[in-house]
């Protein structure tokens, strides 16, 4: 390019120039009605315990659960996605503590649910942090079962919406899950409680602070047979057009960060809401570097957070919610 030649009257520069003028063109709004602050509950009394590997968030019993919606709650955090650390002996081949009448899970949705009706609460469909295998699906002879799966699936699904849940959130990649677990609770009568499907969830290296706070890695293998191959786009449209056409009513990319490009392609693509998992692994990164003082937490976090709008998502699943809303109150 001619550096003589440049164009020197238009000047970008000119709509920069004061905080005024660069609130007016700002392109991209972030508040705390975007973001989804997954929680991890712990059956017992009085338990509040640290996740090592993701610092500054942790293991709740229902007793104090509810207090920390409340607390999140009064900052303006309403949406929730819950995660049970189960036990490793109610754990078994297909999860059936899952759908059990004294589970702790189930229970915790439905106090939740009573002291805050107003509160968006969203549930984990998957059979890892319940399975003996941790997988999330059924294992036979070391294969996942796909079909073999969805009616364990469904049976969780409609537990979860009998105990009041309002979204459910079938993270386990099972072809036709979506269908299944519509088909499931519109025959109980819940055709109120909504679909968030994890669309397009790639087998990740980000997951692993999330598998330490419920101790759900698989005993064996890996998850490439049913999670996507972080190189595939087109796929995840694939993954899109399936859930749509089964009855989603929000489609989710997993992880957020590494994949502002499927958030994208799925919101040019497609007319229903697209939400984004910003995961334990990516959030780890953070805390950790933070820590070491290489970063400023607060502005990182606000810039990863609007990066992840800027892609495409409606709404953000991040272990950042509170602080970030704490953030923007200052
Ligand atoms: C379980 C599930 C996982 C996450 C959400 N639901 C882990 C996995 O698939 O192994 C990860 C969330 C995170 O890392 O924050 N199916």
């Amino acid at each position: 390019m001619d550096l003589k030649k440049l164009p020197m009257n238009i000047r970008p520069r000119r709509n920069r120039k004061s905080a005024v003028i660069r609130a007016m063109v700002e392109e991209t709004k972030i508040g705390v009605e975007h973001l989804i602050y997954p929680l991890f509950l712990k059956d017992g009394f009085k338990i509040k315990e640290e996740i090592v590997s993701l610092p500054n968030n942790y293991r709740w019993s229902i007793d104090l659960l509810l207090k920390e919606i409340e607390h999140c709650s009064n900052l303006g955090v309403k949406m929730f996605d819950l995660f049970p650390a189960v036990d490793d002996s109610l754990k078994d081949k297909t999860g059936s503590y899952s759908w059990a009448d004294d589970n702790f899970y189930l229970e915790a949705i439905r106090k939740i649910k009573d002291s805050f009706p107003e509160v968006m609460l969203m549930s984990d469909v998957a059979l890892d942090p319940y399975s003996s295998d941790g997988h999330d699906g059924l294992v036979e002879n070391g294969k996942i079962l796909n079909d073999e799966t969805l009616p364990l699936l469904s049976r969780m699904a409609v537990a979860q919406a009998q105990a009041g849940i309002d979204v459910i959130g079938p993270s386990d990649m099972m072809d036709g899950r979506v269908s299944s677990i519509r088909d499931a609770l519109d025959t109980n009568g819940f055709t109120d409680v909504s679909i968030m499907s994890y669309t397009a969830k790639y087998a990740s290296a980000f997951y692993g602070p999330f598998r330490d706070a419920l101790n759900s890695a698989p005993k064996s293998g890996d998850k490439k047979t049913y999670q996507m191959n972080p190189a595939n786009k087109r796929e995840a449209i694939l993954e899109a057009e399936l859930d749509v056409f089964e009855g989603a009513d929000m489609i989710m990319v997993k992880p957020a960060l590494s994949y502002l490009d499927i958030i994208h392609v799925l919101k040019e693509n497609f007319n229903i809401p697209v939400t984004a998992y910003n995961v334990s692994g990516e959030c780890a990164m953070v805390y950790a570097a933070a820590d070491k003082g290489w970063i400023n937490y607060e502005l990182a976090v606000a810039e990863i957070l609007l990066s992840i709008r800027r892609a495409g998502a409606d709404g953000i699943l991040t272990y950042f919610a509170k602080d970030f809303a704490q953030y923007l109150k200052k």
